[in-house]
């Protein structure tokens, strides 16, 4: 079919004469077209660009703006060129720019000049925004579902351990004792509001670009709503100008993305903390730790590390793209091509993340009479002592916090816990304690007593278990 691309005007031009070379007697110098082509990156939007096309082509088809025949022929083949993609055979070409124009080329390779039809009230400013916005919304679904899993491998792990005990920290100082289960229920909730964001996010951005054309609409009698309602956005966009220069659907996903990767990066911190030997309060297996080259002893929570890392690679790529559309003026600009590789970047680094953070909370063990004993530490009871002052005496709590005080110095001073002073060592210091008091200060009794909403009893703990597990169900 090259015979029949050689009939039009554009195509004689020869290899290398980009197509919108109508007006152009001279190929771009070298370094003109390594700063201008994109297809080395965005050959990633080839599913989202054919996508596009077919829903583009379908309504001219339908509208009448093209003829049947003409249509069908596109649609064919761009068949073809999805089958040559997924063969690995597809040419994809630095001469054709971007994936627009390298899958444009090759549909004129394929069916002659009719190719040139599908272009009709169309441009690549509203191209690029609708693959780049269906790719940015497929990113986002992607997202919730990894979270889902690693929310869903966190809860298996927080009901196997609802009652484990374990120290609550504040400061990283040891603050109450609380339950792993607890803990670990803090992370879904994190997790959960994550995906509750790039929901929000995928909401916002489903509106479709398409039909804008270059920035000012299309004096062609095309139907948007078709369009859009095909490739499943809730509508079309409603300013051609906005539609083809915004990218704040990215921006806003970045930021879902960052703020996710932060919350990754926490627990990663915790993992990282939890593995050294000082703590011992989890066991990683050989499947989730590397060893070291010289150190024979060493197990490295590495894969916690770069969990914990790559919220720097992921806020860096929002921080690029914020800079990147910052001050451009209305409507398109090419510095909007520097959208796609920080997105891409950004994903691919969430997602990995994700797997290997749920993969490696499957994988922990925690060590539970280790982290039962520190819980007991730090006066971690001493919480428990003046709540008890206040309840059993009506002392006020100042007063009961102040009297927890002495006891805890008195303690310390001797070098035992709180629970191992005497009957007559407390009575010194307040002469109304009495035998009861002991029932409180066992880190158990502490966690087990935290019965308020939310709080860290283990029966509040399974009551939020059995909440998410219908919420993720
Ligand atoms: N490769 C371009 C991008 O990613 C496509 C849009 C180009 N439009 C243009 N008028 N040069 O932004």
């Amino acid at each position: 079919m090259t015979d029949h691309a050689s009939d039009t005007p554009q195509a004689a031009k020869g290899q290398g004469q980009a197509m919108w070379g109508g007006r152009f007697s001279a190929k771009p110098a070298e370094l003109m077209q390594a700063i201008n082509v994109s297809i080395g990156f965005d050959k990633r939007l080839w599913a989202q660009d054919l996508a596009g096309s077919r829903a583009h082509a379908r309504m001219l088809i339908s509208q009448g703006v093209i003829a049947s025949a003409d249509g069908d022929e596109i649609l064919k083949g761009l068949d073809t060129i999805e089958g040559e993609i997924a063969a690995g055979t597809f040419p994809f070409r630095d001469e054709y720019e971007d994936i627009h124009m390298n899958i444009e080329a090759r549909l004129r390779e394929l069916i002659g000049p009719t190719a040139g039809r599908l272009h009709t009230a169309r441009s690549r400013n509203d191209q690029v925004a609708v693959d780049f916005r269906l790719w940015v919304r497929d990113a986002c679904d992607r997202s919730v579902g990894q979270l889902e899993a690693l929310q869903k491998a966190l809860l298996a792990q927080a009901e196997a351990h609802a009652d484990a005990l374990m120290p609550g920290f504040t400061h990283l100082q040891p603050a109450q004792p609380v339950t792993f289960g607890h803990h670990l229920m803090a992370y879904v909730e994190m997790f959960g509001r994550d995906a509750s964001r790039f929901r929000d996010a995928r909401a916002r951005m489903n509106e479709c670009p398409l039909g804008a054309a270059a920035l000012a609409g299309s004096p062609f009698p095309i139907d948007r709503h078709q369009t859009a309602a095909s490739l499943g956005f809730d509508r079309p966009t409603a300013n051609s100008l906005d539609s083809v220069s915004s990218r704040d659907f990215a921006l806003e996903a970045l930021s879902a993305a960052s703020i996710t990767a932060t919350h990754l990066s926490r627990l990663a911190e915790e993992i990282v903390l939890w593995t050294t030997p000082m703590f011992g309060f989890i066991k990683l297996t050989d499947a989730f730790t590397t060893g070291s080259s010289i150190m024979p002893q060493k197990k490295n929570p590495d894969a916690a590390e770069l969990i914990r890392a790559k919220v720097g690679r992921i806020l860096g790529s929002l921080t690029t793209l914020t800079v990147v559309m910052k001050g451009l003026p209305l409507a398109y600009s090419k510095d909007m091509q520097e959208d796609k590789v920080p997105t891409f970047e950004a994903f691919d680094a969430l997602e990995l993340a994700l797997l290997a953070m749920a993969g490696m909370v499957a994988d922990l063990t925690p060590n539970t009479e280790v982290m039962a004993k520190a819980a007991g530490a730090g006066f971690s009871t001493a919480t428990d002592l003046a709540d008890w002052l206040v309840r059993t005496l009506n002392m006020p709590f100042r007063d009961a916090h102040h009297v927890t005080g002495s006891a805890v110095k008195t303690a310390e001073g001797l070098g035992v816990d709180l629970a191992d002073l005497t009957l007559e060592q407390f009575q010194a210091i307040e002469p109304r304690i009495s035998q009861d008091v002991y029932a409180v200060l066992t880190p158990a009794a502490s966690a087990a007593s935290r019965m308020s909403y939310g709080g860290t009893a283990p029966a509040q703990v399974r009551a939020q278990i059995a909440r998410w597990k219908e919420v993720l169900a």
